[in-house]
């Protein structure tokens, strides 16, 4: 994704700093908007589709601004993100995680998110074969 502004339509509803229901086809997103308007961190969830047997289920990403990383916008982001979803109705959220990645492993274990699956030596990272995670949690 790209760093910049949504369109004041693209915010369905704002608390604070972010604006919730950024719908686009099967994403559900979570910006974090700056005090000049500016986006630092995105959250969203790819949503199942409602009639399949996953229906229930989603997969997350987030990503927030380097220089913003580590002032606590993902957490933002996560608290509000999960209660939206289970708000929703969803039960289940997943995601995947590289394994070198101790921040964001941090942060969604601190969420309440549980290692699920290796999947090992997955791809190549810094020119090394390196594991990724799925994890998941129920709401
Ligand atoms: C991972 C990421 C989403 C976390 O968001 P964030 O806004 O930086 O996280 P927060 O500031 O809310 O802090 C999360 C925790 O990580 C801790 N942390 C900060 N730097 C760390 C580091 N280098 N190693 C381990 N933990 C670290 C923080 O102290 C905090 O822990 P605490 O609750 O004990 O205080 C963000 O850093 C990011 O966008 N990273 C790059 C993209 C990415 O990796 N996305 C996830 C892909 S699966």
């Amino acid at each position: 994704m790209e760093y910049g502004r949504f369109n004041e339509d693209e915010r369905d509803r704002e608390v604070g700093n972010i604006a919730a229901g950024i719908q686009m086809e099967s994403e559900l997103g979570f910006g974090y908007f700056g005090d000049l308007g500016d986006l630092e961190g995105y959250l969203h969830f790819n949503l199942s589709n409602k009639f399949s047997r996953k229906g229930y289920q989603a997969s997350l990403g987030i990503v927030i601004l380097p220089t913003m990383q580590g002032t606590g916008i993902g957490t933002q982001l996560m608290q509000f993100g999960l209660k939206e979803m289970k708000r929703l109705g969803y039960k289940k959220i997943w995601l995947h995680v590289h394994g070198w990645n101790e921040r964001a492993k941090k942060l969604y274990l601190r969420f309440g998110f549980k290692v699920e699956g290796v999947f090992e030596k997955d791809e190549f990272f810094d020119g090394k074969l390196t594991d990724t995670l799925s994890m998941a949690r129920f709401l």
